[in-house]
């Protein structure tokens, strides 16, 4: 009875870093999640396919150590990552210290519900494992639409509602979402629902069982 008590409260404590990270915990989570998910920075960097001068924004980016996978896609980016953790923007700092000097790349903190920056701003913006956290995903949709530009697009990866249910720290507080209900968030926040592309994860299981999928939206043109 007990045991099981510290394995919950394990499970707990893993699922409130992944969703921030935050202190020594957090730092090592983040490592962690570099191994855990690098496979789905390439897989989701294939599907977006960067061209030279576009804008992206990079929304949860945790300790930032693929912002050099972006660079390498394209010419002359101009990239911005935001995250509602103050360690992770101080961590991704670090990492990133010469495209942050010369200018290419910048980080906020703060929550994608309520984004500083101008309507129309990006011409991409992505996600990797984060809107699992998004309470209501409208919220998060009106506010990424806002400052998509036109015809820009939304890639939004996450695990299937199979594969996570398959981790036991989804059960504290991760939101779910299949291909059927992603399409319907999109109609309601005038995104037009392009494809949903699935993979499956050597890196994380080696039998490959955990699936992940990348859902593209793009905002409509004026
Ligand atoms: C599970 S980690 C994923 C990190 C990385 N994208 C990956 O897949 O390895 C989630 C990250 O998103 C951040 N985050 C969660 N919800 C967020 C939100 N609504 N707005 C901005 N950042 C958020 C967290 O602070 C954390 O760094």
């Amino acid at each position: 009875m007990f045991k099981k008590f510290l394995e919950q409260l394990r499970w707990k404590r893993l699922a409130s870093q992944l969703r921030k990270p935050e202190g020594p915990a957090g730092l090592e989570v983040a490592r962690r999640m570099n191994k855990a998910n690098e496979f789905l920075y390439d897989f989701t960097l294939d599907e977006m396919l960067v061209s030279n001068h576009q804008s992206i924004l990079e929304i949860g980016f945790g300790n930032g150590k693929f912002f050099y996978k972006q660079f390498n896609r394209a010419e002359e980016l101009r990239i911005t990552g935001l995250d509602a953790s103050a360690d992770m923007i101080r961590e991704a700092s670090t990492h990133n210290q010469d495209y942050l000097e010369q200018g290419k790349l910048v980080l906020i903190k703060g929550q994608s519900d309520k984004m500083p920056f101008t309507s129309g701003s990006f011409d991409i913006i992505f996600c990797i494992n984060v809107a699992y956290f998004w309470e209501d995903p409208q919220d998060h949709l009106i506010e990424i639409h806002r400052v998509l530009k036109p015809g820009g697009r939304l890639y939004t990866t996450i695990r299937t509602p199979e594969s996570l249910a398959a981790m036991p720290f989804s059960q504290y507080g991760f939101r779910t979402y299949t291909v059927e209900e992603w399409k319907l968030l999109c109609h309601l926040n005038n995104l037009s629902f392009i494809r949903s592309s699935h993979v499956h994860e050597p890196e994380t299981t080696p039998d490959g069982s955990i699936c992940s999928v990348c859902l593209v939206a793009e905002k409509k043109q004026l």
